[in-house]
């Protein structure tokens, strides 16, 4: 289930339209395993079937690719049917670490502009996956292929950037965006599709979510990686 805030609880309280049960195709699933599916997996699925509308064949760069979002992203892409799938990611030791994760190639983000046009026949990127924010942001534009779909999922740098909307008509390109937390809001029936499929490809293999479970012992220590931009896992907290 999905409890939005307040998850470090023994008990938590969600609504049935965030709640589902792990029963019949699901019964194998370890509960580890479904809660780090909840937020990113619905995420993951939401941002490349909903926001991207990515289609067969097409290119696809996804930033933050060694955080647990990234872990996803590369494997579901490829699923989907992308012809290639580029993570990117802070330095040369997790770029490393998102190219064992389903993308074709691993690149830092130094590398972006050298690499971009080399690695999509001179088209560059259909879809950018961009949970980052901050001043790589502004770098996405011109890695772009015509009618692109730029993807704003997240601001883990905490710094917004303004964009000139004529840009996006002038370069014939797309801003897209997905929010779990406005989805479950306004179109819990749509979430509720995006979580089923996600525990599904889970379960049957197609995901495989870097999770590891801590006790509260270990609670300040995770949040000091994942504010360190050293975390390569999704942690679930086991309250008892
Ligand atoms: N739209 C939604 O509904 C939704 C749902 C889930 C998550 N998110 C967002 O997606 C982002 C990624 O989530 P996650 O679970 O993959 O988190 P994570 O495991 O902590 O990964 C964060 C990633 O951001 C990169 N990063 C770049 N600049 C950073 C900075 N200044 N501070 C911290 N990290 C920085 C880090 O890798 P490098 O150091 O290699 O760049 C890391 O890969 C988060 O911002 C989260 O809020 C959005």
């Amino acid at each position: 289930m999905l409890t939005g805030f307040g998850g470090h609880a023994e008990q938590a309280v969600a609504s049935a339209a965030t709640t589902i049960a792990l029963e019949g195709a699901l019964a194998g699933l370890s509960p580890l395993l479904a809660a780090a599916t909840a937020c990113n997996g619905a995420t993951a699925v939401g941002t490349l079937r909903g926001a991207a509308r990515l289609a067969e064949g097409e290119r696809v760069l996804v930033l933050g690719a060694a955080g647990a979002l990234g872990a996803l992203l590369g494997d579901l892409a490829r699923s989907y049917g992308a012809g290639l799938v580029v993570g990117a990611a802070g330095t040369p030791q997790r770029a490393a670490l998102a190219a064992g994760r389903g993308y074709h190639r691993a690149l830092t983000y130094g590398e972006l502009e050298s690499q971009a046009m080399e690695l999509t026949d001179g088209r560059g990127f259909d879809v950018v996956v961009d949970p980052i924010g901050g001043p790589l942001r502004e770098r996405i534009r011109p890695l772009l292929a015509v009618l692109g779909r730029h993807v704003v999922i997240g601001d883990a740098a905490d710094r917004d950037t303004s964009m000139a909307a004529n840009q996006v008509w002038y370069d014939s390109y797309s801003l897209a965006g997905y929010n779990l937390g406005a989805l479950i809001g306004r179109r819990p029936d749509l979430f509720r599709a995006q979580f089923a499929e996600a525990l599904r490809l889970v379960a049957d293999g197609t995901l495989r979510p870097e999770v590891e479970q801590i006790g509260w012992d270990a609670v300040a220590e995770a949040h000091r990686r994942l504010e360190g931009r050293s975390a390569e896992v999704k942690y679930v907290l086991r309250t008892a």
